[in-house]
């Protein structure tokens, strides 16, 4: 019994813990190999809020929010017999399965990264849905949030799950092709079919959570204590373009836009996915739409223009004078790709968005003027460069 978050020390994973647990008297068990924390070092950044360690974490967990159901475990998902382990000892009732290797740029740096990324982040899903249907636990939730990336950008409006396709006079719901930009990317887009293989062979109930760019610095519980934080990162690998243009405007930086910068992108914000998450996890099995079920974590797609002219007007509010520039793109893309999605699904999962994409960007410089100097201290990180081993 209890419910099983794994990557639960990264920035999706730790906040939607926290809400789990104040949900449930039922256990919940973080898993991670706080491979995140090793990655950013190795790319010369840091957090631009201070990460506890896990102990403290916990104890404020404990202290702030009585939370006394929360534990820890740190390992590797790519070992299969510790995912073995794991599942017989704790037998979840549910995984939010929310560990990977999660950025397309790191996993393009070069052969060895695209290896890493591609090995870890197919080998911890296998384990998982191996490991269920092999420990006799065909009945545990699997919920994972995979990426609406994996869509690349089409030119018709993007289901949630299947498309119908036509081809030589018939037509067939087919699951959607994978057009994802990057190694990352496709290893989310190869999840989504093991998921679905899983459904299929095991009978697994499946929640495949097609997740959008996330933005925002925190949730009401982790706000309530710094050692309860989550982690933000604003470097060119591990800092998400809303993300990274935050922190360039706190730094004094013009934000820069590529070309004319009309395509637009999914987001959502950090509190909405959080709680799509929850709601998933503990869901009652005969609330569940279907067995198999896709969602599009997103609540709105926004061009990549207003992205960059929303933060500027917000930061004037904190007395930031922020340009905007447009640069030639060095990318081959379509600048003004409507990008139209559906959501709905989602929509009444969490019952409409809860976060606007304007005020997560006024907590997010509010929190992020309070770490000017670690930004400014890193501020070289904002474009690709030096690995600290030399390999990029
Ligand atoms: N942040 C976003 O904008 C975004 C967008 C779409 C999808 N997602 C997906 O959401 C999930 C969480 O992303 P995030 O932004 O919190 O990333 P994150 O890197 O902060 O969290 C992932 C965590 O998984 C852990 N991990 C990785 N490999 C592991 C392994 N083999 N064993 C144990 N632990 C391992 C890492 O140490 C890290 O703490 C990922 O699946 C990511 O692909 C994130």
């Amino acid at each position: 019994m209890g419910i099983l978050v794994t990557g639960g020390d990264g920035y999706i994973g730790w906040p939607t813990a926290l809400r789990i647990a104040d949900r449930t008297d039922d256990r919940v068990i973080l898993v991670d190999n706080l491979a995140r924390r090793d990655w950013v070092e190795e790319v010369g950044s840091v957090s631009a809020t201070p990460v506890a360690g896990v102990d403290d974490r916990l104890a404020a967990a404990r202290e702030v929010h009585d939370l006394h159901n929360l534990s820890f475990v740190e390992g590797d998902l790519t070992e299969r017999s510790f995912v073995d382990e794991l599942l017989r000892v704790h037998e979840p009732d549910a995984v939010v399965h929310a560990a990977a290797q999660p950025s397309a740029p790191y996993s393009q740096i070069n052969g060895e990264r695209a290896n890493y990324t591609q090995h870890n982040n197919l080998q911890a899903t296998r384990n998982l849905a191996f490991g269920l249907h092999e420990n006799d636990l065909g009945d545990t939730h699997l919920i994972e949030t995979t990426t609406t990336g994996i869509y690349g950008a089409p030119e018709f409006p993007i289901p949630e799950g299947g498309a119908t396709m036509e081809h030589g006079g018939e037509r067939d719901e087919v699951p959607f092709p994978n057009m994802g930009g990057s190694y990352y990317h496709a290893t989310k887009g190869l999840d989504a079919q093991n998921l679905r293989l899983a459904n299929q062979q095991f009978g697994l109930p499946i929640s495949d959570v097609r997740t959008a760019i996330t933005y925002g610095t925190e949730t009401p519980e982790t706000a309530a204590d710094d050692r309860l934080a989550t982690r933000f990162d604003f470097d060119y690998y591990f800092g998400t373009v809303a993300h990274r243009f935050c922190a360039q405007a706190v730094a004094g930086y013009p934000v820069t836009v590529y070309g004319k910068g009309e395509q637009r992108k999914p987001f959502v914000s950090l509190e909405d996915a959080v709680e799509g998450l929850t709601r998933l996890a503990l869901i009652d099995p005969d609330d569940r739409p279907d067995d198999h079920t896709v969602y599009n974590q997103v609540t709105r797609a926004i061009s990549i223009v207003e992205v960059a002219t929303t933060i500027a007007d917000v930061a004037s509010e904190f007395g930031l004078d922020v340009a905007v520039e447009h640069f030639e793109n060095p990318r081959d893309e379509d600048e003004t790709h409507k990008m139209e999605i559906d959501n709905s699904r989602y929509a009444e999962l969490i019952g409409g968005g809860r976060q606007s994409f304007e005020s997560g960007v006024r907590d997010i410089l509010a929190t992020l003027t309070d770490h000017e100097t670690t930004i400014t201290a890193h501020e070289d990180r904002f474009l690709p460069g030096v690995l600290t081993d030399g390999a990029d």
